[in-house]
């Protein structure tokens, strides 16, 4: 028997993802075709004599030096490509902690950032985001969640699913606390680039403290998941440590998604761009939308990034409510209960949906059958 638990954030999507007509729960941008990307970007793409051959381990150095690009301190030396920021994670939680240390991460949170940890047997303390609080996460609890045993501190900016953000300040609070205790800092920050109402951008923890690992991907603010493209970037010895686990997962990226990376992280602001356009679109709906649900929720909207998790007023099953508006209205979107082990909230994505009035008037519909 498997040592892992079931991920059930990922395993609701692939129960539904492919058969529904809206996609709302998703955390991804929006996707494109190949010639989409072309367009946006003023890059032909033609990979007749691209070679098949592999790239080195760490990535291909046109996709390591397009991708260091986005960190003022960057070093392509210290940018590893992985196949997706889940691998990312895995390598990160595999080489990083074992039985008998804790971490702290936030909570609730992308379940893969601690999942993982607690299956291997670590101690996983959760900084809670206190919906009471704006989920505005509270620094004198941190010191209380950690002691000798704690090795990391898991934060995810842009934050998902709460759609909340760290700025200069607090991420600078962050860094001084683990650096003065010795526990190293890992922030994933897949959901950078993307704003709210024109919000500030949140900056990358790598920019502010060389010692802190942060993790990317294509697959979010870019809008290209099906490229399974993503990134560590961290000081030497973590990567070091890391390597060896790789030769038993992908050994290394695949080719010529890492081209079409490199292309798109050449043209970062276009590509961002477009997906933004998107989430601003959808984002001011969404917000008369919730304006007009003369309150069903009791909501705190985002700060950034594309996902929101918006609370039922009264005591509602969400697993019972997302499994009708699923069945019945064919829209996805993940249950807080089931998904994110917290009662009463739904998440939805801003990002994805390109018909997102018809999805969110189902929505309207699922609300006046499940709670009259
Ligand atoms: C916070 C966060 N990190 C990482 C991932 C994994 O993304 P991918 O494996 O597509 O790079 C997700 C996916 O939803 C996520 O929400």
């Amino acid at each position: 028997m498997t040592r892992y638990s079931v991920f059930r954030l990922e395993e609701w999507f692939e129960r539904y993802e492919f058969d529904v007509e809206h996609l709302l729960g998703s955390s991804s941008c929006a996707g494109m075709t190949v010639s989409e990307l072309s367009e946006i970007t003023g890059e032909a793409f033609n990979f007749e004599g691209c070679s098949l051959g592999a790239t080195p381990g760490p990535g291909s150095s046109e996709l390591r030096e397009a991708v260091s690009s986005w960190y003022s301190q960057g070093s392509s030396k210290n940018v590893y490509i992985t196949s997706s920021s889940t691998e990312a994670i895995f390598l990160l939680i595999e080489s990083m902690v074992s039985k008998g240390d804790s971490i702290v991460a936030m909570f609730p949170m992308y379940p893969a950032l601690y999942q993982l940890a607690e299956d291997n047997g670590v101690e996983v303390r959760h900084w809670k985001l206190d919906h009471a609080n704006q989920f505005e996460p509270n620094f004198d609890e941190l010191s209380a969640l950690v002691d000798e045993t704690t090795k990391v501190i898991i934060v995810n900016n842009p934050q998902n699913p709460t759609g909340q953000i760290l700025l200069e300040e607090e991420l600078r609070r962050l860094t001084d606390f683990v650096n003065e205790r010795g526990i190293q800092l890992w922030v994933d920050e897949v959901f950078r680039g993307i704003t709210v109402e024109g919000g500030p951008l949140t900056p990358s923890i790598r920019d502010i403290d060389e010692n802190t690992i942060a993790t990317g991907s294509m697959s979010k603010s870019f809008g290209l998941s099906g490229l399974r493209v993503g990134w560590i970037t961290a000081p030497k010895h973590v990567l070091d440590n890391l390597l060896h686990i790789r030769f038993y997962t992908t050994v290394t990226a695949p080719v010529v998604e890492q081209k079409i990376a490199a292309v798109a992280h050449n043209h970062r602001d276009k590509v961002i761009g477009r997906n933004q356009t998107i989430v601003d679109q959808n984002f001011a709906y969404l917000k008369n939308w919730m304006g007009e649900q003369n309150g069903i929720f009791d909501w705190v909207p985002p700060r950034g990034g594309p996902v929101t998790f918006p609370k039922f007023a009264q005591n509602v099953s969400t697993d019972d409510f997302c499994l009708k508006l699923v069945e019945n209205h064919s829209v996805l979107i993940p249950p807080g209960k089931y998904a994110f082990n917290t009662e009463g909230f739904i998440r939805i994505g801003y990002g994805e949906s390109r018909q997102f009035e018809e999805a969110m008037s189902r929505v309207s519909d699922a609300l006046e059958q499940f709670l009259n």
